[in-house]
């Protein structure tokens, strides 16, 4: 079958962001868009000759004809094995599961996270390395510059039918390389069953313990059943959304109580279950909701590693906990009882890895719905879940004791993140200017009844490779512990998204069950004057609160 090698001319937007590339579906859609940097990670990523790729997505619209242009083009380029999951699919967890397990040169993972599906919506590629986890900046900087330059790419000739049949576990010939259509669950579904005391769980659920997990019409789906439902016991209909769908059933696969409102509601009514859960596109973030009680990401967080004893492959093996920065300090207050080493981090997962691989931390997460440990190099959905079923069947007490009893013993850290979506990008790049300029001068100040203790734009020097990240986000700390921190999204499609992030500490037990919006509702305000939002960007409600 011949090769071919096609001329092309290059695109002057395909620089990675923290997540991989991320446009628009009939973007991708360009004649050359996607070969181009298919092509142009394949010379960015060393000598794979002779080597295995994994390879698969989420599901949404175009993971299919984007596998088939990439199967071609990986044989063309001379790998000698891709392993793809059956019918295209593979969540974010399990890639990465696979990519260690089969010691793999790399991956290529299809998919958007949790933005929306579709002919007209979005569509995305990242690559990942051997250890598992999200490449480096230098291996995305070397993605991106060939993109600039690219003017070839290598494919076979799609006239000598080349497309391989995803549905059926097989393994082809494409040209001299091998493709091996592998279970998308098992070996991710092994993985949990080492980790995790499914004894114990289910004992718990035959005992009567429910749960609901809603898969959003994602990739978790075929996950969920085969561990919950199938191996753990969970009633048949516990999985809700279960189906992976091209378009998501039109909604955002995006695990807060905005998107994930079926659940949400099914928690706070009588007919909730003990327990639920959601989880995002591609799998790797998840939320936790019990009867009556939303659990966010960050004291989840705290609470997995205050109660990782309870886990038997964890058990006394913590090394370590890392937080995104703008993530609650509530992991912080544990690590300090504990006797753990605590990290703060830029927002993105590909901090952490480093911090794995050398063996520094073990449990990680971030505020906006990603929690994950060492056992893998990305988030991991599920993972959390049956850390939590786990937790559960070890205590033996409901959802909201242990979040209430959690409390009490390290304190409550209120927590909430305003999103002001799509707004001018100049406008925003102005506010973080100006706000740049105000934190240089705010410390020991007065606010209101608040004193500012620090204010800075984050930077970030990473413990082991000793590389900096700046301007990671600016941070206003008060002497009370009560935080703000703004930042704006690098994974937005449409204008720029200001994101700001509220934080309150309480250890007074009488305080400790108020409205979370009204406990922070001084920091609110005052977070809005300083930024001067209302006059540069003309927002007066936030987008999103979560
Ligand atoms: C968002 C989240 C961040 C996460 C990233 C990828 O990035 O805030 O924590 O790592 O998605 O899932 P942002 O849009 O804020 O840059
Ligand atoms: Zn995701």
């Amino acid at each position: 079958m011949p090769i071919s090698t096609i001329i092309t001319t290059s695109f002057d937007d395909q620089k990675p962001g923290t997540s991989g590339l991320r446009k628009k579906v009939t973007h991708f859609q360009q004649t050359h868009y996607l070969e181009n940097f298919v092509q142009s990670i394949f010379d960015s990523i060393g000598d794979f000759q002779g080597k295995t790729l994994v390879l698969g997505g989420d599901g949404r619209y175009y993971n299919e004809d984007a596998i088939q242009i990439i199967l071609r083009m990986a044989s063309a380029n001379g790998f000698a094995k891709v392993l793809v999951g059956q019918n295209g699919i593979l969540s974010t967890p399990a890639a990465s599961v696979i990519i260690r397990k089969k010691q793999a040169f790399g991956g290529i993972i299809l998919s958007a996270s949790h933005n929306p599906g579709g002919p007209d919506e979005d569509f995305g590629i990242k690559y990942n390395t051997d250890n598992g986890g999200p490449a480096p900046e230098k291996i995305t900087d070397a993605i991106y510059a060939k993109t600039k330059e690219i003017s070839e790419y290598r494919t076979l000739d799609t006239d000598s039918g080349t497309e391989i049949d995803l549905s059926q576990l097989a393994t082809h010939e494409l040209n001299g390389m091998t493709v091996e259509v592998i279970d998308s669950v098992s070996d991710y579904a092994q993985l949990m069953n080492e980790l995790f005391d499914f004894d114990a769980i289910r004992g718990m659920i035959s005992d009567g313990f429910t749960l609901c997990f809603d898969a959003m019409h994602a990739v978790t789906g075929p996950y969920a059943v085969e561990i919950l439902e199938n191996q753990l016991g969970a009633a048949k209909g516990s999985i809700i959304n279960g189906i992976p769908k091209e378009d998501f059933g039109g909604e955002h696969p995006d695990p807060n109580l905005v998107h994930a409102h079926h659940l949400a509601e099914l928690m706070f009514s009588p007919q909730s279950p003990d327990f639920g859960a959601a989880s995002d596109g591609d799998g790797d973030r998840n939320m936790i909701v019990g009867n009556n009680i939303f659990v966010t990401p960050s004291d989840s967080l705290a609470i997995l590693t205050a109660n990782a004893d309870h886990v038997p492959s964890y058990k006394g093996k913590i090394k370590g906990v890392a937080r995104s920065m703008p993530t609650s300090q509530a992991s912080d207050q544990v690590a300090k009882k504990l006797g753990l080493d605590s990290y703060e981090t830029p927002t993105g997962w590909k901090f952490f890895g480093n911090l794995m691989d050398a063996d520094k931390v073990t449990l990680c997460g971030e505020e906006s719905f990603g929690t994950g440990s060492s056992h893998i190099r990305e988030k991991d959905g599920l993972w959390a879940v049956l850390f939590w079923l786990n937790i559960l069947a070890a205590r033996k007490e409901s959802v909201a004791d242990i979040v209430q009893k959690h409390w009490l013993e390290f304190g409550r850290n209120y927590y909430s993140r305003h999103d002001y979506e799509a707004i001018d990008t100049n406008a925003a790049n102005q506010l973080m200017t100006g706000l740049r300029e105000k934190v240089k001068t705010l410390a020991d100040t007065q606010i209101g009844s608040l004193t500012v203790s620090y204010s800075d734009d984050f930077s970030y020097t990473d413990p082991v490779d000793k590389s900096i990240s700046e301007h990671q986000g600016i941070r206003i700390g008060f002497t009370n512990g009560s935080r703000v921190v703004y930042r704006l999204s690098g994974t937005g499609t449409s204008g720029a998204t200001l994101r700001i992030y509220y934080e309150s500490y309480e250890t007074n037990p009488d305080k400790m069950n108020q409205d979370t919006q009204q406990a922070l509702k001084d920091l609110i305000k005052l977070s809005v004057d300083i930024s001067e939002l209302k006059s540069l960007t003309g927002r007066t409600e936030a987008t999103v609160i979560t």
